[in-house]
């Protein structure tokens, strides 16, 4: 079986693979030696205070230990061990604010403000284990924060700045954090987007009968010089506190297994699961990874990653993968309008970025804007791109590489996810050879397969469920909370293989293309989001009853939020006298979750399409939302509601 796209074929140029880091025999050792592989690589690309002598201890599965016997400290990895080896100078961010303001911070000074940090971390009564929330912009802070938390054992939860104070509040509360740290606000789309009230909010809304405080501190940078509210004792600014800390700060030793984050990610129920990394095994596939693949002559390159630290993309190739390789990167704060179009390529232009990583959703809304805004920056310093977050399709495959990497560069489409911790299936630049849409190959040390809705392992062209064969060093540990979840969720279905879900399918070549969620989480824009958590944040506004959410196809976001809900007959009156219901809900939506999750459609309907069961049948709805003709309708409880929802949405 082919498909048109598989027929192009971009061979790495002998240029290229003359300097690649990567080579075709990194498939062949991981596959002679699987985990003498994965040994090699942490004691080659991480620092160990006490070496390892055990790699994989499998033995309980699907609770992983990895190098479980061996201790290191992260942030020395990341930070000291650079400046020991005489790279102290070198530039290990470039901050842009989006205002305009920069700051370019080297190896040396970095390692001073998270050494600071880390003794007032300290001070403050938080140790190893203790859970910190980070609610921060992309300003050097937020690493400085994730950094200093993992240098003293203790655990972050890094929540994006875009979810609301009630999404900020359950995170929290299920961490159980000890401390928030914050700003006043970001800027973002030229002005100052407040953060600092939903901190107070969050806080605010607990007490009584909720869960116990475990907020004990709320350390606050000022970023926007915008007012905010201070309650004395608990408030701490960053800047009176961090600068008059010792500059000096052992980095201790931990287990391989020490927690390092927590971070939040939408499943296929109402609430988020915590996804558990620890702290050898993801150090080692977040480094591994992110030379391999990105190409790394840390010397040489200047790599931006145009992740939020709120994704795990911002962890493990903003922060982890790349300083603990000494590299040299650009973080940027606000929005790529702004001030205008173009933003992101002033920026690599005046930076020289060599290697730059986005997701489709921008590609996309960049062809939307047109070529003429790239073409006239100077993005010759551009030698390799990355795709994250979604399937690229060929057409903004294609111009990605033509209009901005000059028709030369390789583009990399990674495919992993939050709970992989690290790139698990992509191209090695300079060795394989590129086909625009596919993800390609899983990495050396990597084992997947396709199989069937029963596990047997499917042949080339068809279509089944993407499954992780064999344990991985920067695998998810569990849910945070919810053992039984994590087995549930991932395990269950087959024992002993990871079910990513996700479809795929391998070509006539056994190149993997990604179909997509086989399950109710929704991509949109690259972020994930759950069908279950948007209808319930619906239905617990006054107006409405019930509640179906979808993901319909979307030119530039991939998929988007479309509901359809039925307002309850008590609040028909109520809701009517609202000009529009559909602005109110969405807002609620926003209030409940954040911005990301507001429906681009709301539809008030005034049934559901449901089978004899009361399973709501979403594949209708999608019909609908996607302009086609409705499919089969046979298993409807009433076979009439599609019509009557149909010729509503087509006035
Ligand atoms: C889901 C994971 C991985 C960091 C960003 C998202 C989709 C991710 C690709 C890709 C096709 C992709 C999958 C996956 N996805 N990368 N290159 N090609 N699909 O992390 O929020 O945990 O989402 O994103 O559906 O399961 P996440």
């Amino acid at each position: 079986m082919s498909t048109p796209h598989t027929h192009d074929r971009f061979a790495p140029s002998e240029e290229f693979s003359a300097h690649a880091i990567a080579g075709p025999e990194l498939y062949e050792e991981a596959a002679a030696d699987r985990l003498g592989f994965w040994a090699d690589q942490a004691r080659e690309l991480v620092s160990w205070s006490t070496p390892f002598t055990s790699v994989l201890d499998w033995s309980n599965p699907p609770f992983a230990r990895w190098f479980h016997d061996g201790e290191l400290n992260v942030a020395y990895n990341c930070l000291d061990r650079h400046v020991a080896a005489g790279r102290g100078e070198r530039i290990a961010l470039h901050w842009e604010g989006e205002p305009g303001d920069s700051r370019s911070i080297s190896y040396a000074e970095l390692t001073e403000e998270v050494c600071r940090t880390a003794n007032l971390l300290t001070a403050l009564g938080v140790g190893q284990g203790d859970r910190v929330a980070i609610y921060l912009p992309m300003i050097p802070e937020a690493i400085v924060s994730m950094l200093a938390v993992a240098r003293i054992g203790a655990v972050h939860s890094v929540v994006f700045g875009g979810f609301s104070a009630d999404s900020l509040r359950s995170r929290i509360d299920d961490a159980g954090a000890k401390l928030v740290i914050t700003a006043d606000g970001g800027w973002r789309k030229g002005k100052v987007t407040p953060l600092k009230p939903a901190v107070d909010q969050a806080l605010a809304a607990r007490g009584g009968a909720g869960p116990q405080e475990t907020v004990e501190h709320v350390l606050v940078v000022n970023r926007g010089d915008n007012v905010i509210d201070w309650v004395p004792g608990r408030d701490l600014w960053w800047h009176d506190e961090v600068p008059v800390m010792d500059a000096e700060h052992h980095p201790a030793g931990f287990p391989a297994e020490n927690p390092l984050f927590i971070l939040y990610t939408s499943g296929t129920t109402g609430k988020p699961k915590g996804i558990l990394h620890t702290s050898g095994g993801y150090l080692t596939q977040a480094a591994f990874t992110h030379r391999t693949v990105f190409d790394l002559h840390p010397e040489q390159d200047v790599y931006w990653c145009t992740a939020d630290i709120g994704w795990i993309t911002g962890h493990s190739y903003v922060v982890y993968g790349p300083l603990a390789n000494g590299a040299t990167q650009v973080i940027y704060e606000g929005t790529p309008e702004s001030p205008a179009p173009g933003r992101w390529w002033d920026i690599i232009e005046k930076y020289r970025v060599t290697t730059f990583y986005t997701a489709p959703t921008a590609v996309r809304s960049f062809m939307k804007q047109g070529r003429e805004i790239p073409l006239a920056r100077d993005l010759s310093s551009l030698r390799l791109l990355g795709s994250v977050g979604e399937p690229i399709n060929p057409e903004a495959w294609r111009w990605f590489r033509e209009i901005v990497g000059a028709g030369t560069t390789p583009i990399v489409d990674t495919w992993w996810q939050t709970e992989t911790g690290a790139i698990m299936v992509s191209a090695l630049p300079g060795v394989t050879t590129l086909k625009p849409g596919s993800a390609q190959t899983p990495i050396p040390g990597i084992d997947i397969d396709i199989v069937d809705e029963a596990g047997a392992p499917l042949p080339n062209g068809q279509s089944g469920l993407l499954v992780v064969t064999e344990p991985w060093p920067s695998m998810l540990r569990g849910i945070w909370n919810d053992p039984e979840r994590f087995v549930e969720t991932y395990w269950a279905r087959f024992g002993d293989r990871y079910v990513a879900g996700d479809g795929a399918r391998r070509d006539e070549d056994g190149d993997v293309w990604l179909l997509g969620r086989v399950d109710d989480v929704m991509n949109v824009s690259g972020h994930r989001l759950s069908t279950a958590e948007i209808e319930s944040a619906l239905v617990a506004h006054e107006f409405t009853a019930e509640a179906a959410v979808i993901g319909a196809d979307d030119e530039t976001t991939g998929q988007a939020v479309v509901a359809f809900v039925i307002i309850k007959s008590s609040q028909l009156e109520h809701a009517h006298q609202v000009a529009d219901v559909a602005a109110v809900l969405r807002r609620h939506v926003g209030e409940q979750i954040g911005a990301i999750a507001r429906p681009r459609d709301i539809y008030v309907v005034e049934e559901l399409p449901k089978t004899r069961s009361g399973k709501i049948m979403r594949r209708l709805l999608r019909d609908v939302a996607e302009g086609r003709e409705v499919g089969d309708t046979t298993s409807l409880a009433d076979t009439a509601v599609m019509q009557t929802i149909s010729s509503r949405l087509r006035h």
